[in-house]
């Protein structure tokens, strides 16, 4: 028996955030903190990525909670708990972030290694919570409303996201999830967006695929051919 796939609200968004906390925690890890221009670029990428998991994790309370508990009261109560937890470790990263930026020398060394552990514990404690989501909080959203209503919450959601943030979400997300789903995330994104706009998005995130990826999704955007 076919299982008919459902409207997954977080899917896309939660792989944009996992390669950005990957991609982050190396950048940290591989680090000369001796070197001033490399700790100032990948201090501005940590405080990018706290930037991000503190709008996500905003909206998800103002959106997805508050669609949760409005059919299922108590439903979001683990995620919101995680979620608090997740503004004090923000809070601590974005100190000790601050800390060394501030600190020359042999202090920097030392709080530079506490940073690359605290993060690196922030990443575990943020995949497996995502595993919570998509998985519990997704069978709870399936039960309680219609994919046409998920994806009205999905927009609501999208649209309160300010473009600055909005773009650095897309630069996360469209390299880093399947063809298939950036083909149709870009079709939806050219049909709703200003022309100029979805130009730029195009121009931010053809440096980030590779020519096979780029010539594919080219091919996925072509428009239909005319009926003679
Ligand atoms: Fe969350």
């Amino acid at each position: 028996m076919t299982v008919p796939s459902r409207f997954d609200i977080y899917v896309l968004v939660h792989k944009a955030l996992r390669a950005a906390m990957a991609h982050t925690l190396t950048a940290a890890g591989r680090l000369d903190w001796h070197d001033d221009a490399d700790a100032v670029a990948v201090l501005a990428q940590v405080r990018a990525l706290l930037a991000l998991a503190r709008t996500h994790l905003a909206k998800e309370n103002e959106f997805l909670h508050r669609a949760l508990e409005a059919r299922r009261p108590g439903s979001s109560a683990a995620a919101a708990h995680d979620h608090a937890q997740h503004e004090e470790s923000l809070a601590a990263l974005e100190e000790l972030a601050a800390r060394i930026e501030s600190a020359p020398g042999a202090t920097r060394t030392a709080d530079a290694g506490r940073l690359y552990r605290a993060l690196a514990l922030f990443v575990a404690e943020n995949f497996e919570h995502m595993h919570h989501e998509e998985t519990e909080l997704n069978a709870v959203l399936w039960a309680a409303y219609t994919d046409d209503e998920l994806r009205a919450i999905h927009d609501a959601l999208a649209a309160s996201v300010d473009p600055q943030q909005m773009a650095e979400v897309v630069r996360w997300m469209v390299p880093n999830i399947a063809p298939a789903e950036r083909a149709l995330m870009l079709d939806d994104m050219q049909r709703k967006a200003p022309a100029e706009v979805f130009s730029r998005v195009l121009d931010l995130v053809r440096p980030a695929l590779s020519a096979r990826d780029w010539d594919r999704l080219m091919k996925a955007l072509a428009p239909l051919p005319a009926v003679a």
